[in-house]
């Protein structure tokens, strides 16, 4: 516990862990039984389903419990205004596609903000076990073992992740990003979960990932775990990244991305 009364981020952290663990058992045992009754969002791709609603409120009241009082905002709509500084940032289910497909890579995520700045956060993906962590200040990790990014391949080699977001303007704009970026890398992978291609990054099974407008419960969490693996996490400009932009890899790497992102065209979402 802090001074302040706000836990420590390794607190957060182990918090984060249990809930999001708890979250992905009751989210894996769904992906082994009937496909769920899914319905759309902002556009007909946009899925949620029953398992994402069911994950969610699991998530919500278990915070509940262990840490009355702090505020919540998740994906399927919970917004709980906080009174102790901490605000937790859920997704349920990062992936919903790959989930109602039953392929994988889908992932619960849950970061913990401390006054606007996100502290603590964890990336459970079932499909492969994988229990990623990271607190500020301290290492990340997946399932205990300590991940430290290695050097970056040159952008010519490097193995790029990237997504498209359900609005079909904005895939559109990706569309033709990734038309101009796809000659100038060794290859592109659209996986289907922004939460677990950061956490790849960070565990070296991609170079680097880019995606514009992504939600903050899409990349809270695992930015964080790519920052204390080593790497660098930024919007298009170098700042914090933000649901504008998220660009993710190894410092040398990350800056030549970055760049050649925008000089191909890449601008930040509009509103
Ligand atoms: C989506 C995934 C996908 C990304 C989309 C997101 P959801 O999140 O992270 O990889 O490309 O932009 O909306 O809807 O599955 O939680």
């Amino acid at each position: 516990m802090t001074s302040t009364g706000v836990p420590t981020p390794k607190a957060l952290e182990a918090t984060a862990v249990a809930v999001a663990c708890e979250a992905a058992e009751l989210v894996a045992e769904a992906a082994n039984s009937e496909r769920p009754a899914t319905g759309t969002k902002s556009s007909a791709n946009d899925l949620v389903t029953e398992v994402d609603l069911a994950a969610e409120a699991l998530i919500v009241g278990r915070l509940g419990e262990l840490r009355p009082g702090d505020g919540v905002l998740g994906e399927e709509g919970a917004a709980i205004e906080g009174t102790t500084g901490v605000r937790w940032v859920i997704d349920p289910i990062d992936g919903t596609t790959n989930f109602v497909y039953r392929l994988p890579g889908f992932a619960v995520s849950v970061a913990a903000e401390v006054d606007g700045e996100v502290v603590a956060g964890a990336v459970v993906d079932p499909t492969v076990e994988a229990v990623f962590r990271a607190h500020l200040g301290g290492p990340a990790s997946r399932n205990d073992v300590t991940l430290e990014m290695a050097p970056p391949p040159p952008l010519e080699t490097a193995l790029v992740g990237t997504g498209f977001g359900p609005d079909p303007e904005r895939r559109r704009r990706q569309a033709h990003l990734v038309a101009r970026m796809l000659p100038e890398v060794r290859d592109i992978r659209r996986r289907g979960a922004a939460a677990t291609d950061l956490c790849g990054v960070a565990c070296g099974e991609l170079d680097a990932f880019y995606e514009e407008g992504l939600n903050r419960w899409d990349f809270a969490a695992a930015a964080l775990i790519v920052r204390c693996a080593g790497g660098l996490t930024t919007d298009l400009a170098g700042g914090n990244p933000t649901p504008e932009y998220v660009v993710a890899a190894a410092p040398g790497l990350h800056e030549v991305l970055r760049l050649r992102l925008s000089a191909l065209g890449a601008a930040p979402a509009p509103d």
